[in-house]
């Protein structure tokens, strides 16, 4: 099993993002209810997150929770809300010791009060460290930050602020929550979906994608590790010919 050392460090992805799915089926083919796998999941994204500070990983952002899911039931929606302030608790003083920085992007004012509360401490808490910026999608829709995004830059035209010739990919992107982060470099999706679900449309344009057969609360060190490699043996073209880029 391939580990942490097998990584070249001087072709690390500057940004992962990752789609952690599989909860509730994780669960299911244990014969439990959905809400168990979603509290099993919480190891994997503190082993996840370590393991990326570990690899000297520049911004690590992980898609909690999306806009749709609101959809979910009630009270599968309750016990998510739980789990990320009692996360959030638990693991302030691990973030502090990984010199990690914690971010939140999405529609947070959605969120529920005692979660916006925890969140706003833990990123206070945490501004200044210099290591890895960890960000969590929360309340998140890519179609609902770039709504936002257009409306906003509109407004700045009506009034003069901006001209319609100068909106180019910096202006969207200072209008995104996203405007702190580079682009994506690779995004993973655990459980064998193959799909984005609305996450980071505009930020994924040349990310590459690694999707893997785990469920999220079975992802572990050596599958990371397995998907840094994926990337590292990948030729990153952004439309060039090969015969360009040596
Ligand atoms: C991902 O697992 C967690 C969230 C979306 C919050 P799921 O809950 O989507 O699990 P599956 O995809 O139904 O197995
Ligand atoms: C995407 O997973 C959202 C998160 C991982 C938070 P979903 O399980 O909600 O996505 P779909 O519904 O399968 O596309
Ligand atoms: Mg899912």
């Amino acid at each position: 099993m391939q580990t942490i050392k097998d990584v070249n460090p001087n072709r690390l992805p500057k940004h992962v993002a990752i789609i952690m799915d599989g909860n509730g089926r994780w669960a299911k083919q244990r014969g439990r209810l959905r809400i168990f796998g979603h509290e099993n999941g919480v190891e994997a994204v503190r082993q996840t997150v370590e393991n990326c500070a570990r690899i000297s990983i520049d911004f690590l952002t992980l898609y909690a929770f999306s806009t749709e899911n609101w959809n979910r039931p009630k009270k599968e929606v309750q016990t998510l809300m739980k789990l990320l302030v009692s996360s959030l608790k638990k693991e302030l003083d691990t973030l502090n010791k990984n010199n990690i920085r914690l971010r939140a992007i999405g529609n947070i004012d959605s969120l529920p009060q005692k979660a916006q509360i925890e969140l706003e401490e833990v990123m206070q808490r945490t501004e200044k460290n210099s290591g890895m910026t960890l960000t969590l999608a929360l309340s998140y829709g890519s179609r609902e930050e770039l709504k936002t995004a257009v409306k906003a830059i509109s407004i700045k035209v009506k009034n003069n602020i901006i001209s319609t010739d100068n909106i180019d990919d910096t202006v969207i992107n200072t209008h995104l929550y996203t405007h702190f982060l580079p682009d994506v470099d690779l995004l993973i999706r655990t459980s064998g979906e193959h799909r984005i679900s609305n996450f980071l449309l505009w930020q994924i344009a040349y990310a590459e994608l690694f999707f893997i057969d785990v469920f999220w609360p079975d992802f572990r060190e050596h599958h990371l590790v397995q998907a840094i490699l994926s990337y590292q043996n990948r030729e990153r073209r952004f439309g060039k010919t090969s015969e360009q880029l040596h």
